[in-house]
């Protein structure tokens, strides 16, 4: 049997889930209180970047099973199964707002005439499911709920693929009857043999934080390790190929770069830090990782001035501006947070990214010069800095780069240039941790 269910949320995560679901076979409605994106959605226009997803978009609101709806309350009444995708964003002391949140619950009770299953997919602080049910049980006694929570482990830039092809399906709840239902609705991935885990509430909402806690973590412990390569004379390319093979460790998330960024990790490992101290657990380990992860932006600059010296009034190419490859997205960037530091130093910043730049302009504003073209933006600069892994710059035309350029300079920190061509080509090169 098909579902009819609701997405609350049309963010990353509710978009390609809705989307998602709707290629599983189930009739899928997506609201938002963002009119204006509904708006553009019923007009077929997507408006996030993510790859592969506009072809399942197309496909799945012509076969008819994918629809939006501006009206949040409608859309609620309308379908059996509610799955709530709206932001939770960090405040100020790294505790979650669950201000839409608790909005989208409220609607949910107020809506709701017959019985419902509510999903959880946004990231929400350990308790909030069984809070969620009770809020529910209590907001509206005549109608039956069933929650669920359900987290997301889907990459920007990936999140089709990873739509599709999860490591783990993970259904937290007390009830039969839902873990049944939730079943039904990935019955594709079911019969694929993905493994689902089915747990309580408390254990499916802290599989997330520890899920991405953890990678934040590894992405640290390798930018550390960069860092000491660097000091020591050793390669970290080749240290973290070597750890990779451990199958203890794995080869994936070893990447050194200038920080861990985007909408998750950086929310994620604070909200750890609050539970903890919230439950009285000491969480120093990933304490550690946020204030470690906050200092490897300030590496990036003093590598900068390491090799141009006195930073101010030098005019710098930045390559990439988006947090990571493949997004649009420059929430928590770290490239951001190297062009403040940058600003604050009085250097003149050109900058490019393939997708992001739209976004950046919201947050820069005037304060760097843009350009479409890469090769434009680093005419006369007296260095070049890599931020984000973009393809384009893996496959940069080092002839014309040496040509633009006024200073023959390459910091490259996500280490994505060959640095033996590099300095064929005849750059001062740098990445981070090579030889
Ligand atoms: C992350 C998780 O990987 C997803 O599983 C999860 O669903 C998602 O958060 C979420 O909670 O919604 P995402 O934020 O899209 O996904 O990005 P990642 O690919 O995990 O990268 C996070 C950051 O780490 C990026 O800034 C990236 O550049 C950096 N990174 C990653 C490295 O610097 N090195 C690496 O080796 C890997």
């Amino acid at each position: 049997m098909a579902y009819k269910i609701t997405v609350l949320g049309t963010g990353y995560v509710g978009l390609v889930c809705g989307v998602g679901l709707a290629d599983f076979g189930n009739s899928v409605i997506c609201t938002d209180i963002d009119e204006q994106k509904i708006a553009l959605l019923q007009k077929d226009i997507i408006p996030i970047y993510e790859p592969g997803l506009e072809e399942y978009f197309r496909r799945n609101r012509q076969e008819g099973r994918l629809s939006f709806e501006p009206d949040v309350a409608k859309a609620i009444r309308e379908g059996n199964i509610i799955f709530i995708a709206v932001g939770t964003p960090p405040r100020d002391d790294g505790s979650v707002d669950l201000t839409y949140f608790e909005e989208a619950v409220k609607t949910i009770a107020r809506e709701s005439e017959t019985s419902k299953i509510v999903v959880i997919k946004s990231t929400v602080p350990v308790g909030t499911a069984r809070s969620v049910e009770k809020m529910l049980k209590s907001l509206n006694s005549s109608a039956s709920f069933s929650v669920v929570s359900n987290p997301e482990f889907l990459r920007e830039g990936k999140a089709v693929y990873d739509f599709f092809h999860p490591d783990k399906v993970v259904v937290g709840t007390e009830e039969e009857s839902a873990r049944e239902i939730m079943r039904k609705i990935y019955r594709p991935l079911y019969l694929l043999g993905t493994p689902f885990i089915f747990c309580g509430f408390e254990t499916a909402e802290l599989i997330k934080y520890a899920n991405n806690s953890f990678l934040a973590m590894k992405v640290t412990f390798i930018n550390q390790i960069a860092n000491l390569c660097d000091a020591v004379g050793a390669d970290v390319d080749t240290v973290a190929r070597a750890l990779g093979m451990d199958g203890r460790i794995g080869p994936k998330f070893l990447h050194p770069g200038p920080g861990f960024g985007g909408s998750c990790f950086p929310k994620d490992t604070k909200a750890l830090v609050q539970i903890g101290r919230k439950y009285g657990v000491d969480m120093s380990l990933i304490r550690e990782v946020i204030s470690a992860n906050e200092n490897q932006k300030r590496i990036v600059i003093e590598k900068l001035r390491k090799l141009l010296g006195n930073l101010t009034g030098k005019i710098i190419c930045v390559l990439g501006l988006a947090f990571k490859a493949e997004t649009d997205d420059v929430r928590e960037s770290p490239a951001l947070d190297i062009i403040r530091l940058l600003l604050a130093e009085k250097v003149y910043l050109h900058v490019h990214d393939p997708k992001a730049m739209e976004n950046a302009r919201k947050i820069l504003g005037g304060t760097v010069f843009y350009f479409e073209d890469m090769y434009e933006a680093m005419r006369g600069c007296d260095a070049l800095l890599i931020l984000t892994e973009w393809n384009a710059y893996r496959n940069l035309n080092l002839e014309r780069a040496y040509q633009e350029l006024r200073g023959r300079i390459i910091l490259d920190a996500r280490n994505v240039l060959d640095p033996v061509l590099a300095k064929e080509a005849g750059f001062v090169y740098e990445g981070i941790g090579r030889r």
